[in-house]
């Protein structure tokens, strides 16, 4: 047994959840009508909405008793304050202090607080270039496309945020590549003229397989289109902390943005990682992103607990997935530019918390992070939601909607009615009574009506929270994804796990390598379990 199971805390947890776990939602909101009062935190431009959850006030008291247990408060500070707490790496976790207004003053005990200004204003000056135009290509034209080349951190939080702001774009047009499948830079070379093109490589370790094939086949494809190994640094910028390797690649220190180790590559949009979204926004809107998540740093590191949106969200995951066994979590934007965001998501959730041993060593015996998925609204509606609402699992969902409301557009009232119905529909459901009148008024014989109902009855009571939050831009973005990756760390220390360090991604990388050369070898492969040999020696024939 964990010390944390042992606790009196979970054991009150555990109780409790017996105690309340009957209880039917509608019967709540029908006896309480302040329960969203009650259970709805309002901070900026956000209104969170958590009353459609599983919980009362005893649920959230164990919570607050479970911060203490982990002494929730210090770990907050010892965060903000650049302390070891990614102990495995021996490593601080400073995201913080890359949107921070004046990270110097605010971050004083940190060795690289004035390379964090000095970078964000080299990015400046490199962005407002490129854009202005007076960053010139290798026959003195206009840079008009950018390809960022990298994966995972290095990719995800960029193209969500390029996706999510469509609205605030530049001129220039953005790509990722991420792939190691050729078609994924073929379609870039496919499209693109080498001339009015830059390459950002972005790495944080510069050693990542698929950024570097993907960055030489970008370079040989310059060379072939006549641009000089002399001239390579117009088209090339690197963002790594491995200078050595960038310049060993052939790019030069000016062209070359600094990242740092005390900065997880899931965390890291916010310093030079963020280029692509700068130079896709305008800096001016990139700024607004990084205040955006320094207003929810605020928030997070200075509000109590019951009104602390972060803090509530992490309990309610941990609360979903340790006591009502819960098998995922739906992140549901109602907006169409929003489509990557759960994808974002899955790196820095479950990279963060998919882990089954405590930040000290010890094997776990309780849940950590269950399956994050995603999708958008209204189409999840046509897909998995029949799951959500009928299937044998709870999936609590986070609704996400912008009530930048105008009544004149059809379009937008249906996407708002639908958002709002699919909650409380997951949560009132429909019972056999209302079920047996709905088809006797459709005129259906009494057989047929006995065949249905089981069939068509919701059995309602399940969770969800709503993000109302009132329009899209760069500030109000920032501070969402801000929001998760408190959430993130708040579950991490709630369940005694380190959320930024992430070995579970070099078991595969490693066996990759052994099994590459196996391809090269002309002679049948012997060396793995039959399925690996089969599937190489049938690849090979
Ligand atoms: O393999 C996982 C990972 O290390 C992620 O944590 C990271 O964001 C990604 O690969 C890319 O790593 P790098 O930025 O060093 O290329």
């Amino acid at each position: 047994m964990s010390k944390l199971t042992e606790s009196r805390v979970w054991k009150d947890l555990n109780e409790h959840y017996f105690n309340i776990k009957h209880l039917q939602m509608k019967e709540i909101f029908h006896y309480d009508e302040d329960r969203f009062e009650k259970f709805s935190i309002k901070w900026n431009n956000f209104v969170y909405d958590y009353s459609k959850n599983r919980v009362n006030w005893d649920t959230i008291a164990y919570f607050l008793e479970l911060s203490k247990f982990q002494r929730l408060r210090f770990k907050i500070s010892d965060m903000f304050a650049g302390k070891v707490i990614n102990v495995t790496e021996n490593r601080p976790a400073l995201h913080t202090a890359l949107r921070d207004p004046n990270p110097v003053e605010n971050y004083s005990g940190i060795g690289f607080k004035q390379n964090i200004v000095d970078t964000r204003i080299k990015m400046e000056k490199v962005v407002k270039s490129i854009i202005k135009g007076e960053w010139k290509g290798h026959r003195n034209g206009q840079i008009k496309n950018i390809v960022n080349i990298g994966i995972g951190g290095s990719d995800l939080g960029p193209k969500f945020i390029c996706e999510a702001l469509k609205d605030y774009h530049t001129e220039l047009k953005v790509y990722f590549v991420s792939n190691i499948d050729r078609r994924d830079i073929n379609r870039v070379m496919l499209e693109l003229n080498p001339e009015e093109t830059l390459f950002i490589i972005t790495s944080k370790s510069f050693k990542t397989q698929e950024t570097l094939q993907n960055a030489f086949t970008a370079k040989n494809w310059m060379q072939r289109s006549g641009v000089s190994l002399e001239d390579m640094p117009k088209h090339f910028i690197a963002v790594s902390t491995n200078i050595n390797e960038c310049m060993n690649f052939g790019i030069p220190k000016e062209n070359i943005f600094e990242m740092w180790d005390a900065i997880g590559g899931r965390y890291s949009l916010w310093g030079a990682v963020g280029l692509p979204i700068a130079l896709q926004i305008g800096w001016s809107n990139f700024t607004k992103l990084l205040d955006g998540a320094y207003q929810m740093d605020m928030h997070f590191k200075d509000t109590s607990y019951e009104s602390n949106i972060p803090v509530i969200m992490a309990y309610l995951d941990i609360w979903y997935a340790n006591f009502y066994n819960s098998p995922g979590k739906a992140i549901i934007p109602y907006n169409n530019d929003m489509a990557s965001f759960a994808d974002y998501l899955q790196q820095l959730e479950m990279e963060s918390n998919g882990k089954s041993v405590s930040a000290k060593g010890e094997k776990l015996d309780y849940k950590t992070k269950n399956i994050i998925f995603g999708g958008i609204g209204t189409n999840a509606q046509h897909s998995f939601f029949q799951l959500i609402h009928q299937g044998s699992h709870i999936i609590p969902v986070d609704f996400i909607v912008f009530s930048d409301y105008d009544a004149n557009d059809n379009h937008n009232q249906k996407l708002l009615a639908n958002v709002l119905a699919q909650s409380r529909a997951l949560m009132q459901g429909k019972d056999k009574q209302q079920v047996r009148e709905e088809l006797i008024s459709k005129g259906l014989e009494e057989k047929e009506i006995e065949t249905l109902i089981p069939h068509k009855v919701f059995e309602g009571n399940k969770p969800s929270s709503t993000i109302l939050i009132n329009d899209l831009t760069p500030k109000n973005l920032g501070s969402l994804i801000a929001m998760y990756e408190h959430k993130t760390f708040v579950e991490s220390v709630l369940l005694g796990i380190n959320a930024f360090d992430q070995w579970g991604v070099e078991l595969g990388k490693e066996m990759a390598d052994d099994v590459l050369e196996e391809l090269y070898n002309k002679e049948n492969t012997v060396q793995f379990d039959s399925s690996t040999n089969s599937l190489i020696n049938l690849i090979k024939k």
